[in-house]
């Protein structure tokens, strides 16, 4: 393993210095990737030259609208290059981040499908981003988890024979944001195929982290979020199929949605645009675009070689660690994202202190997927319904530390001195 990320030159504020609790200054350790990441420099290189020739886009005429327009619409190319999308039968739509693309999906659905016929598939391991926006529109139902929180393809398999015929989308995350594991999508897409069935992939924290080739997987949809690989500039990518988004209505209509307008009737605009209404985030997708380009520069099989080898000393150094609990395994296939809890603290209490008094950033509770938590903690949907009219009386949670690609063993080192020097106190 290598001792010293090649990485981290590229990445904006690794040597900032904060506060402790009693007064010193310290290196910040970030280890919140999963939660958002920081910038690129060449992402604000990037952001700082085009700003003098930012200009609105679409439907002005001037020299710096036309590049503006220009420069965004070809975001769509980079972001194809990067992921192998073949535009000839996707749509790339720019929206603010994974949520919004997901939400944006199931209203689309609700025009299309009829919603007493229509099942939707979702998982036990998801974000609420992709359980929430499904609920109360459709029946839905959740693929099984086993105890250790792995995906259970098996239980996969049986919903679609139990349900044959009537399941018109599995919605699956690509890596879990608790316990890293990657899910095998190219199994899982293989399975919809044969049963009909349309897949969704939220890769939010997969693309991060491992090269993704789409038309290798044949999904129907993809969606990511930009700050979550180093363009925090409020960018979100859905990607789907044209003739999907062709039909029915977008949710949000106005500017740039329609090609005509009588008082009586639209003609709505091709996508994407018709699916993105108002004035875009033009920063956000210039920012994103040039992010994709760094990380191919780089190459993001080097990126996930050295996460995975600095994640999987992390694992192997925390496991020799007694009062540590781990609630995931190094021998599946993991992103870069450790779960935790130390003995005789509370998550929260953990992630404080660390904090507090070493200046190391990590996230606690229960990271927007409550279900899946407490499948991990073993804790009863009986136990949790008792708890719904007060629900800050219940606390359980987990500790999560998760890299990125500038991270250093010399940090890790640091944050295991950090839990053994918490132990013995
Ligand atoms: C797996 C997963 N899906 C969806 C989201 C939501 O992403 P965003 O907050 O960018 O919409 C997250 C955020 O942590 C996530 O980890």
């Amino acid at each position: 393993m290598l001792d010293k990320s090649p990485f981290r030159k590229y990445v904006l504020g690794t040597e900032t210095m904060i506060p402790l609790n009693p007064y010193r200054l310290a290196r910040y350790i970030n280890f919140d990737n999963a939660a958002t990441t920081p910038p690129l420099k060449a992402v604000l290189k990037a952001i700082n030259g085009f700003s003098p020739w930012y200009s609105s886009i679409h439907r002005g005429k001037g020299y710096k609208s036309l590049l503006s327009s220009r420069l965004y619409e070809e975001s769509r190319s980079i972001i194809a290059d990067f992921l192998k999308i073949d535009l000839a039968h996707y749509t790339i739509i720019f929206v603010k981040n994974t949520t919004e693309a997901i939400n944006k999906i199931s209203n689309r659905f609700c025009q299309l499908e009829d919603k007493g016929e229509c099942i939707i598939l979702s998982t036990e391991m998801e974000h609420h981003s992709n359980d929430l926006p499904w609920r109360n529109k459709y029946k839905l139902d959740y693929i099984e988890v086993t105890g250790e929180g792995l995906l259970s393809l098996e239980d996969l398999e049986a919903k679609l024979i139990e349900h044959r015929g009537k399941v018109r989308l599995v919605t699956v995350t690509g890596a879990s944001n608790v316990t890293g594991y990657i899910n095998p999508i190219r199994k899982i897409a293989g399975l919809c195929r044969q049963y009909n069935a349309r897949i969704l992939v939220d890769a939010a924290q997969l693309i991060p982290h491992r090269p993704f080739n789409m038309s290798d997987h044949e999904l129907d949809f993809l969606v990511f979020s930009g700050h979550k690989i180093y363009a925090p500039f409020g960018t979100g990518v859905l990607i789907g199929p044209t003739d999907f988004f062709r039909q029915g209505e977008p949710e949000t209509k106005g500017g740039g949605t329609v090609q005509l307008v009588t008082t009586e009737e639209v003609l709505w605009n091709e996508p994407p645009w018709k699916d993105e209404a108002g004035t875009p985030n033009i920063m956000g997708v210039i920012a994103l675009a040039e992010s994709l380009k760094k990380i191919k520069e780089i190459g993001m099989e080097k990126i996930a070689e050295y996460e995975e080898s600095l994640t999987h000393y992390t694992l192997k150094e925390m496991e020799k660690i007694p009062g540590v609990k781990l609630y995931n395994n190094k021998d599946s296939e993991i992103i870069s994202i450790i779960p935790f809890n130390i003995e005789g603290l509370s998550h929260e209490e953990a992630a404080d202190i660390l904090a507090g008094e070493y200046g190391i950033g990590v996230r606690n509770g229960c990271f927007c997927a409550q279900p899946y938590i407490r499948k991990l903690l073993g804790i009863s949907e009986n136990e949790i319904k008792k708890h719904l009219n007060r629900p800050h009386s219940l606390h359980p949670g987990l500790v999560r530390i998760s890299f990125g690609m500038y991270n250093e063993k010399e940090e890790v080192d640091y944050l295991l001195q950090a839990i053994r020097e918490i132990l013995k106190k």
